[in-house]
């Protein structure tokens, strides 16, 4: 065992063995309006961090660094690749202006407790906004631009929200995306006590709120406009347990679960991780190519780095495309990047476009010391690339949106321990990571199973679920008992390396999105030709997975395929939104099914990635398998992605 590893294995231990003392002093990153006296209260399934500690985010985030007399020092750098511009506020402009649009808030009559959405593209007062909740003790609940309607009406709706704040425009390549008409057709889905929404009007987007006739009650207000004319907002001490977000992920129904997050065990968590897992302090440039509208964003883009001092990129544009595959190189050139984390399928993009990197020697990126990804499996043959490429630690790190942080990862921060290909190696500070097998019993070392994490959780994970008291037990702690349900699976070897192979439920995963495939089939049912559907995520090259419906249709059904397809693709575009990346539909007249009638939604993924696969023997005919072998042997054939859209 290297020194490193004995040195963290030490720290992992005590996490454990000496949990109060462990968490009290890394508590001590942050600034306490009434200091914790213990770390975690623990009953059976169910636990809280920091019980009696008192804080506000906000101030931890911004005005603690202010008043240290960092107050100049770079906070935001906003590079805008969509629109060719960069920008950037120090600490003190952050809290200025968060300050004062949390006095916008208020004024709206938002307060400590209630909920606000943000549906806003990657520009910096998505930040403010998110901040500027937090230090009024609002909830605020992101929804990512690439949702459609529908899914911003279910979330509205579940959250309660009383306010939204949105902008007049985001930007994709090539298109605009009005997000106002997206708003309007929600609000008219949802029953949410919608009082105010409040409005960005991005240069050269036409701002609509001057000229506004709306039949509801509700107020639309112009975010400059109202700015200009309110007062400052002091941060609201908040408990340590009170929520500080909602963020919805989607599970194997097609409702999504609204995960809380508390305020102060993430706060201390995320402070831990940013010097552990990272290796970023203050003055360091952070940049997280993400969105925030993710977990990952939420985390790491907005209250990760701010917590810890550093500056952190906000980025709006793409790996590829904007303009070119050098667009990540440039950006930690310009800024002086010291940690990139995103996705393993952006790097992926990378490679397609620019396989020998040669727009990576048009940029200086010494900066760079590592390379973080997370989202979905980093397969091997990816890692060896871009790290053989940049010639730097590329680290592989496992989480969720429910626990917030890393499960498992390498503590770069701490010291960089042993990298296996394959593996997010070792588990983090407060995780107790298990395998085991369906009926919850331990599997030998090296054998795959359930990874599931020994209760309680740490700090920063999950409070709960929105709304739904006793989902928190149903969904996630029933399977095992005390034990959390992470819906992965995978294998930790003798060194105690963690492989995370794949979801053992209907979660995919498509360019680090994480879709339902059950919303998905409940969007495809939808339409009038659709008899009976089931949609599985089969392996692609860039997006890791793409997901493909299997459909039969109704007796006396005449759409031709080819206009059924497009229908169905637009279904799901109108339903779930752009972000499900839908194109391929296969028309069958059965589905495989067993005698009982379920599904085969494993086999069927199966044949189409050309893995080997056992037709089980309840199956109730065979025969129906024959075309999508057929199917699956001319996809091998053209070696092409997206060949049936
Ligand atoms: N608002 C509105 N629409 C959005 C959107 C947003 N914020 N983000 C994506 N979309 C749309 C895209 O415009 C696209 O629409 P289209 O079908 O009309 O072209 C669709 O959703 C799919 O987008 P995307 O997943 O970005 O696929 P892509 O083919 O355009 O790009 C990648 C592929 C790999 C470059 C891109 O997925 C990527 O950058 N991935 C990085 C992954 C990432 O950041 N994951 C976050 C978790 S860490
Ligand atoms: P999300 O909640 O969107 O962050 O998605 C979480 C899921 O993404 C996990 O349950 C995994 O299935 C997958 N995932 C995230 N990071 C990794 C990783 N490093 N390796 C393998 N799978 C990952």
């Amino acid at each position: 065992m290297n020194r490193s590893t004995q040195t963290y294995s030490a720290q992992w231990r005590r996490s454990h063995d000496d949990r109060d003392a462990f968490w009290t002093a890394a508590a001590d990153r942050i600034d306490w309006a009434a200091p914790p006296s213990r770390a975690l209260d623990h009953d059976g399934n169910s636990w809280s961090w920091f019980p009696d500690g008192a804080l506000n985010m906000s101030f931890n985030a911004l005005d603690r660094h202010v008043a240290a007399g960092r107050g100049e020092q770079t906070a935001l750098i906003f590079d805008s690749a969509m629109t060719g511009t960069t920008s950037s506020l120090t600490y003190r402009e952050l809290r200025d202006r968060t300050a004062r649009f949390a006095g916008v808030l208020r004024q709206g009559g938002v307060g400590r407790g209630d909920r606000v959405i943000i549906y806003m593209p990657m520009i910096p007062e998505a930040v403010i906004a998110m901040l500027a909740c937090a230090r009024l003790g609002a909830v605020h609940s992101v929804v990512f631009g690439g949702f459609a309607a529908n899914e911003l009406a279910t979330r509205i709706s579940d959250a309660g929200a009383t306010a939204i704040v949105t902008a007049s425009g985001g930007l994709e390549p090539g298109k605009i995306i009005d997000y106002l008409p997206i708003l309007d057709e929600a609000i008219g889905l949802c029953a949410a006590p919608i009082r105010s929404v409040i409005v960005k009007a991005r240069p050269g987007f036409p701002s609509r709120i001057d000229s506004r006739v709306d039949s509801t009650a509700i107020q639309w207000i112009d975010w400059d406009q109202a700015v200009a004319g309110a007062e400052d907002a002091e941060p609201v001490i908040v408990a340590a347990t009170d929520p500080l977000y909602v963020l919805y992920t989607s599970g194997t129904t097609g409702n999504p679960k609204g995960v809380v997050r508390d305020t102060g065990g993430y706060a201390v968590a995320l402070a831990w991780s940013m010097e552990n897992i990272y290796g970023i302090g203050q003055g360091d440039v952070f940049w997280t190519a993400s969105d925030v509208g993710w977990v990952v964003g939420h985390s790491y883009i907005v209250y990760g780095p701010l917590l810890a001092g550093a500056t952190t990129v906000l980025y709006e544009g793409k790996p590829v495309g904007t303009p070119d595959a050098g667009a990540f190189w440039r950006v930690i050139a310009e800024h002086g990047v010291k940690a990139l984390f995103t996705a393993p399928t952006a790097i992926r993009a990378i490679r397609r476009v620019d396989p020998e990197l040669r727009l990576l020697e048009e940029h200086d990126t010494s900066s760079l010391r590592a390379l973080f990804l997370a989202g979905e499996r980093l397969d091997p043959e990816t890692y060896e690339w871009v790290s053989a490429g940049l010639g730097i630690p590329t680290i592989d790190h496992w989480w969720q949106t429910e626990t917030g942080w890393a499960i498992s990862a390498n503590p770069l921060g701490h010291g960089l321990l042993p990298i296996k290909p394959g593996s997010s190696t070792l588990p983090m500070v407060g995780y107790d990571v298990a395998i085991l097998d369906g009926k919850g019993r331990p599997v030998p070392a090296g054998d795959d199973g359930n990874i599931a994490l020994r209760l309680p959780l740490p700090p920063g994970t999950l409070s709960g679920v929105w709304g739904q008291p006793s989902k928190l037990e149903e969904a996630y702690l029933s399977a095992f008992p005390g034990f959390y349900a992470t819906g992965d699976s995978g294998h930790i070897d003798d060194d105690g390396y963690l492989f995370v192979m794949g979801r053992t439920d209907d979660v995919i995963n498509v360019a680090g999105h994480r879709l339902s495939t059950g919303a998905l089939e409940e969007a495809l049912i939808h339409h009038h030709d659709v008899a009976e559907c089931a949609v599985v995520g089969v392996r692609d090259d860039l997006k890791g997975h793409r997901a493909m419906g299997f459909v039969t249709l109704k007796a006396g059904a005449s759409t031709p395929e080819d206009v059924l397809t497009d229908e169905l693709v637009a279904l799901v575009r109108k339903q779930i939104g752009p972000v499900a990346a839908f194109r391929d539909v296969v028309v069958m007249d059965r589905l495989p099914k067993t005698r009982s009638g379920k599904i085969l939604r494993k086999t069927l993924r199966q044949i189409i990635d050309g893995d080997p696969y056992k037709v089980p023997a309840t199956i109730e005919d065979a025969t129906v398998l024959d075309p999508i072998i057929a199917l699956a042997e001319r996809l091998r054939a053209v070696n092409a992605d997206h060949v049936l859209a």
